[in-house]
């Protein structure tokens, strides 16, 4: 996939004076569909793994894990960090669900579906949650699939959900016009029937013994993704560091960072290895994680919430 990914970006940066007035018309870049023939058209036991930021993606993972299982199907889910891989090769269907992030799926969740052991034909679905409006969505369910096949998996289904945008570099402190911002809150109860209804067709392509086939295009979103635009938001935020007075020692922070570049003994973040996933500032219940942009403080997505008055919807899968 890396070599992919490096061979695009040249090609992308090379072609990029003449190709870029037609992007928006979507160039097919590749086909992704079953390189061996499905496992089985029966399903015992199914996986359905995500990541997660602000609980977006979880909810949507639970209430597909929650459907299948109402079908009589043995379902392991949670988050793809607390996994043990060995189970994967005794499955009988894999989903793994993430955010978009910078218009794709995040690169460690990437790096975790490259770590997984050969699928030999298991049929594999792909969801992603997204804050839109244009964000690649499709095309960042794509990467996931894409992994999934690259390990031999069948694929058999692909979703995009959209959902309460989770992007701290949006709330700032004293913000005026945070509430014009979004005023949906998603994912609502239509999101989750749209859910229940994706668990049902997968399962359903699995038992019909179908494949899917889909097309990764070249949009002007893709395109900026080989510009890698997370190091150049970077250049908009700044003073990331603990405030030592308002930190409680929790851990969260650290054990949410994905690059391991948060010292709680010295309440620095090492923002060279940084990817701005916002992770530990969305996750910090106590406002001690400080991200400035422009002399302004940002805000938790969970602050942004409160402060908002703004409540998230439970599907009745998870109402108890
Ligand atoms: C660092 C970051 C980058 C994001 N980039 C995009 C994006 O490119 N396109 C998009 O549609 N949404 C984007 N979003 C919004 C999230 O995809 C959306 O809020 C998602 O539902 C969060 O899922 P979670 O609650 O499971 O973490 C971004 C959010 C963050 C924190
Ligand atoms: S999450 Fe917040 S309170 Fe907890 S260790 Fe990190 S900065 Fe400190
Ligand atoms: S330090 Fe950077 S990479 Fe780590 S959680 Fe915070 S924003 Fe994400």
């Amino acid at each position: 996939m890396e070599n992919r990914r490096c061979f695009l970006k040249k090609s992308a940066i090379m072609a990029a004076g003449t190709i870029f007035p037609v992007l928006p018309s979507c160039i097919p870049l590749n086909t992704i569909e079953a390189k061996v023939p499905l496992k089985s058209n029966k399903i015992k036991n199914a996986a359905v793994l995500w990541y997660s930021q602000t609980g977006n993606t979880q909810k949507c993972g639970k209430v597909l894990a929650k459907t299948l299982e109402k079908k009589g199907i043995k379902v392991i889910y949670g988050d793809l960090r607390d996994i043990d891989k060995s189970i994967i090769s005794n499955v009988d269907l894999i989903v793994i669900g993430s955010p978009v992030f910078y218009y794709d799926t995040p690169e460690f969740v990437k790096d975790f579906i490259e770590s997984l052991p050969e699928l030999n034909g298991i049929p594999v679905a792909a969801y992603v949650t997204f804050g839109g409006p244009e964000g690649n969505q499709y095309n960042a369910a794509c990467s996931i699939l894409e992994g999934l096949v690259q390990k031999k998996g069948v694929p058999v289904g692909l979703e995009s959900f959209m959902s309460i945008s989770s992007y701290s570099l949006s709330f700032k402190e004293n913000d005026i016009n945070i509430t014009t911002k979004q005023n949906t809150i998603l994912p609502d109860q239509n999101t989750y029937k749209k859910v229940r209804e994706y668990a049902e067709f997968i399962k359903s392509q699995i038992e019909k013994g179908s494949s899917s086939v889909f097309k990764r295009t070249l949009t002007l979103r893709e395109f900026s993704t080989y510009f890698e635009p997370e190091w150049w938001t970077k250049l908009a935020v700044d003073n990331h560091y603990i405030i030592e007075q308002k930190c409680v020692g929790c851990g969260t922070c650290v054990e949410k960072c994905p690059t391991n570049s948060i010292d709680l003994d010295s309440f620095s973040v090492n923002t060279k290895t940084c990817i701005l996933c916002f992770g530990c500032i969305n996750n910090c219940q106590y406002q001690a994680m400080n991200m400035e942009s422009n002399n302004k403080k940002l805000i938790s997505f969970h602050e942004y919430m409160k402060k908002n008055n703004l409540k998230f919807v439970l599907p009745n899968e998870l109402k108890d």
